[in-house]
């Protein structure tokens, strides 16, 4: 029997038209657009200002975007995984939802949550579906709102942060492309330097917890700083290693879009030339579970069949880990 493996086979993306640029968080916060830009490489990033919607709105319009360009059938998905961090509302699954508006009527849907490594996971996990044999059409949104847990006062994050979304499509492959190996990680020492304190089972929300600011984002950003190069650049080395690849036969490496210097580090210690890394964290900043398919979004059109691609993510909780791909398709256009 012929194997099956996973490849995408699809991509869309949305950010919302609202620009936080440096210049405006200026005005906001003490800082600068200097130290901004060569603390994270972040210009701006886009913010989802209407009342009303949260990320389900974000990933819709992915999915849109992304229906619109393949031609997909909505009635032929299978399951959606809808990774994020600020679902629209707790214990009513944002993924359902987004099932129904999009008319995939014979799916089920299952939200994901790993923090930055939300989009990573989902990808082991939407790979293992559709290796299965039982699921051909696998939908992976990738979708946060980060402006509603981030504190607008609080210079340590809100210059880091924007919104945005991404979808892909998984189908089988027939012809050994697709996700060829992973390696993910996971450690409880990260729980105290990247979270919201208050909010979930321990300490729900009350009064006090929202004047203390415990509904907010906290990081603890120069630990999560360490364990981020030196984690991303471990399980990146591990995937070359064990595939035979080089900085030469590797074409693109996909990495979460947290701060530049990460992601500098991390191609450096590859010995990998920036122009086959693909960054745009300068428009969207940490859009955390949407960095990875905004990443393909921008850069779908320079890929083509057969490259060998890389994902890598770090996150709260911690999470880490980093997937091998064989790209699919030669570019089809926007
Ligand atoms: O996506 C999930 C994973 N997250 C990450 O990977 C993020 C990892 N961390 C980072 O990217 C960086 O640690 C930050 C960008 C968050 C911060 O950069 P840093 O170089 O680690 O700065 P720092 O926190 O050590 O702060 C250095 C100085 C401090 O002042 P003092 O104590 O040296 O006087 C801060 O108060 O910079 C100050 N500072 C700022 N100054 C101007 C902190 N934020 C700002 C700001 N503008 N926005």
């Amino acid at each position: 029997m012929t194997k099956i493996t996973a490849a995408i086979t699809g991509v869309g993306g949305y950010v919302p038209d609202f620009v936080l640029s440096n210049q405006l968080l200026e005005k906001m916060v003490d800082t600068t657009d200097e130290w901004i830009t060569t603390r994270t490489g972040i210009k701006e990033r886009r913010l989802l200002k209407e009342e009303g919607k949260g990320a389900s709105y974000l990933g819709i319009k992915a999915v849109e975007d992304l229906f619109r360009k393949t031609g997909t059938n909505p009635e032929e998905i299978d399951l959606i995984l809808f990774a994020s961090v600020t679902p629209d509302m707790p214990v009513a699954i944002s993924g359902a939802y987004l099932a129904t508006q999009i008319g995939a009527v014979n799916a089920f849907a299952v939200d994901l949550q790993a923090a930055c490594s939300s989009f990573l996971y989902g990808m082991s996990v939407a790979a293992r579906y559709i290796e299965s044999g039982k699921y051909k059409k696998v939908l992976l949104i990738g979708a946060d709102k980060m402006s509603s847990i981030i504190d607008y006062t609080d210079r340590a994050t809100c210059i880091l942060f924007g919104d945005g979304a991404g979808a892909v499509l998984f189908e089988p492959n027939y012809e050994g492309l697709g996700i060829q190996d992973e390696y993910l990680r996971s450690d409880g020492v990260g729980r105290d330097f990247l979270k919201i304190d208050a909010g979930g089972s321990i300490l729900p929300t009350t009064a006090d917890t929202i004047k203390e600011g415990k509904n907010n984002l906290y990081q603890d950003g120069k630990t999560v700083f360490k364990y981020a190069v030196s984690r991303m650049a471990d399980v990146t080395d591990i995937l070359v290693e064990r595939n035979h690849l080089t900085a030469e036969n590797l074409n693109w490496l996909v990495p979460h879009q947290a701060n530049k210097r990460i992601i500098d580090a991390t191609a450096q210690r590859m010995g990998l030339p920036m122009e086959k890394v693909m960054l745009n964290i300068h428009h969207y900043g940490n859009t955390t579970s949407a960095t990875l398919p905004l990443a393909l979004y921008d850069y779908e059109n320079q890929l083509k069949k057969g490259d060998n691609v890389i994902f890598v993510a770090f996150g709260g909780g911690f999470t880490w880990g980093a997937i091998y791909l064989k790209w699919a398709y030669d570019p089809k256009g926007k």
